[in-house]
């Protein structure tokens, strides 16, 4: 058996479908794992060991090495902007970051933009050729705009659900989201077989995904 594999896994929603997908492939994660409030969990079974990161910093853990893959939203990939390569599209946890607001309101010359994504958001506006000033939330962002903090929110829409609830309308989606597989540029070359095993496992399953490129 080779070296140990460290896999910064999400903590969470995608940490449900990201240990169903490894299971899946064939990988064996044992039961107690997915309840532990372990953030440090040997998986000796699969010649892993899994941090249990905050899905925000998983890319951080990855780009330093001291994870050597990790399993991340396109939207924090886009976000955080670290250097780590992008080796799958996992094809999981599926949904859209959108430009969204209340129905019929005209914002005035001065666009205010609440979101979790500033950089998302500010890149996205530059391209419009709109200024906006863009206002850093930590969640719950569709109160901004029902409270007037807003005119515009930056945020992820998977079911609508939350939307519907606070009678906001998705004025354009920015960008499709699923979670990837990304890795270390160093941990790639020097585990790169453990690596290359567990994306040819991962690539059978994965739903309807294609490899994204490195
Ligand atoms: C996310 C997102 C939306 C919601 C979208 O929030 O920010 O609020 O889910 O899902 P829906 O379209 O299925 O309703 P999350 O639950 O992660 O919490 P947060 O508000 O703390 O960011």
């Amino acid at each position: 058996m080779g070296e140990v594999l460290k896999v910064a896994m999400p903590k969470g929603r995608i940490y449900k479908k990201a240990a169903q997908l490894f299971r899946e492939a064939g990988i064996v994660i044992p039961d107690d794992v997915d309840d532990s409030r372990r953030l440090v969990i040997p998986i000796p079974e699969a010649n892993m060991e899994f941090i249990m990161a905050k899905p925000v910093d998983v890319p951080t853990y990855v780009e330093y090495g001291v994870a050597d893959i990790g399993i991340v939203g396109k939207d924090v990939l886009l976000e955080e902007n670290r250097d780590v390569y992008e080796l799958l599209d996992l094809g999981i946890a599926r949904c859209r970051m959108s430009v969204i607001a209340l129905p019929d309101r005209q914002p005035g010359i001065h666009l205010r933009v609440a979101t979790k994504y500033p950089n998302v958001a500010a890149r996205y506006f530059r391209e419009q050729g709109e200024q906006v000033e863009v206002i850093k939330l930590n969640g719950s962002i569709e109160l901004a705009p029902l409270i007037g903090l807003a005119d515009r929110i930056v945020d992820m829409v998977e079911t609508g659900q939350t939307l519907k609830d606070n009678g906001l309308v998705e004025l354009e989606s920015i960008f499709g989201i699923t979670s990837r597989l990304i890795a270390n540029r160093v941990s790639y070359r020097m585990k790169n077989d453990a690596i290359q095993q567990l994306c040819d496992k991962l690539e059978k399953v994965m739903p309807g995904a294609g490899a994204a490129k490195v």
